[in-house]
């Protein structure tokens, strides 16, 4: 095998072609053309929600949801350590205040038991972020919300497919953000979704996605929003990805499951777990987690990876140790000792929808290899 094993590919042989095809040839690119409806919808649907606001990225649907819920100064939103930039940013901007929680070893999720001890007078909001395919157990977090009367952002952006105790992710925050990257389940490219039941949150979305245009004076503004809108275009290939979401997550647990047979035994390893007792991993994607014991971490695998042709990505680098926040004057002393070991010992392997059994079985050589 001499190519370059990509960390992702994605699947694109579905209606995607076709579809982006009546885009051209009705002239419907922009976000006015009909599928962005039909999309919405048929997600949302999907997802058992009421509404869905389709945005450019799973980012802007974060900074959205956090905007749209009126978080601010003098606010503090709980979330965790161990997850992407993208949770944070519109926290800071807004002037609130993010407080952290460490992440489990296991499961490498938010420690749900950490959450309440963290709640003060003025926090607003728990932020869960369901990491790499197993979802955050939202049992103790919705119970803590509303005993608090805090509302829950879920980020369900890894787990388009997933369920917890068999309710759709991303059906269990106040408000759901998804992201359509193209290594997500379904991909639009760049591409985003707003999720919730709640009428006048869903309104106040769709005002912010489109510059918050009143609808008596067109280009007279009463609040600041964004262009956050997703194309037809985009809206075209959900619509197609969508269709074979299911297909998709057998394939994606399938792979998983033959990492982890493939990979087992290896020691000093910790591979992802095969389940918990509120869900199955969907495996977004197949992480690894190196001991102590073992001579090189995992930023040393990886390079070893690259040199035998094996792409791979570091897990999270989390948000305490983040230069601009920590110069912001942010989480000063604070140490997550979970995060900061699995955001330094962890990697993953190419795990995309597209990747084939024969590549994985030669992944698991190589990475064997690097162990003998
Ligand atoms: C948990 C999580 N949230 C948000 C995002 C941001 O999504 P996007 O890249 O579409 O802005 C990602 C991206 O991978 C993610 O993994």
């Amino acid at each position: 095998m001499s190519d370059f094993i990509p960390v992702n590919e994605p699947l694109l042989d579905g209606n995607e072609k076709n579809y982006l095809m009546q885009c051209i040839d009705t002239g419907w690119i922009s976000s006015e053309g009909p599928f962005v409806k039909e999309f919405e919808e048929k997600f949302a649907a999907r997802m058992g929600r009421k509404h869905g606001i389709a945005v450019c990225n799973g980012t802007a649907a974060l900074d959205a949801a956090v905007e749209a819920l009126g978080i601010g100064p003098g606010d503090e939103v709980i979330l965790p350590t161990f997850t992407i930039i993208s949770c944070v940013l519109q926290i800071v901007r807004s002037g609130a205040t993010p407080v952290l929680v460490d992440a489990d070893p296991l499961t490498w999720n938010m420690d749900v038991t950490q959450i309440e001890a963290k709640i003060t007078p003025r926090t607003r909001a728990i932020m869960v972020v369901h990491i790499y395919g197993l979802p955050v157990d939202m049992d103790p977090v919705l119970i803590i919300a509303r005993r608090h009367g805090l509302k829950v952002i879920e980020d369900a952006a890894e787990v388009i497919g997933q369920t917890y105790r068999g309710a759709p992710c991303g059906s269990l925050g106040e408000i759901s953000t998804v992201s359509f990257y193209p290594n997500k389940h379904v991909t639009t490219g760049e591409g985003g979704m707003i999720l919730t039941d709640d009428h006048e949150l869903a309104e106040v979305c769709r005002s912010l996605r489109n510059l918050c245009f009143q609808p008596k004076r067109r280009f007279a503004h009463e609040r600041l929003g964004w262009n956050l809108r997703m194309t037809n275009l985009q809206a075209a290939l959900g619509l197609a990805q969508l269709e074979r979401l299911d297909q998709f997550i057998e394939r994606k647990r399938w792979l998983g499951r033959r990492y982890n047979e493939l990979l087992a035994g290896l020691p000093g390893v910790q591979l992802p777990l095969e389940a918990t007792d509120y869900a199955e991993n969907i495996y977004w994607v197949y992480g690894l987690v190196l001991d102590e014991s073992l001579k090189f971490d995992g930023q040393e695998a990886m390079k070893r990876l690259a040199k035998a042709g094996v792409g791979s990505r570091p897990f999270f680098y989390p948000l305490h140790q983040q230069l601009v926040l920590k110069e912001m004057g942010l989480f000063d002393g604070k140490h997550y000792p979970v995060a900061e070991r699995i955001g330094n010992r962890g990697f993953y392997l190419p795990s995309g929808i597209a990747l084939q059994p024969s590549t994985a079985k030669y992944v698991a050589e190589i990475v064997r290899s690097l162990f003998i």
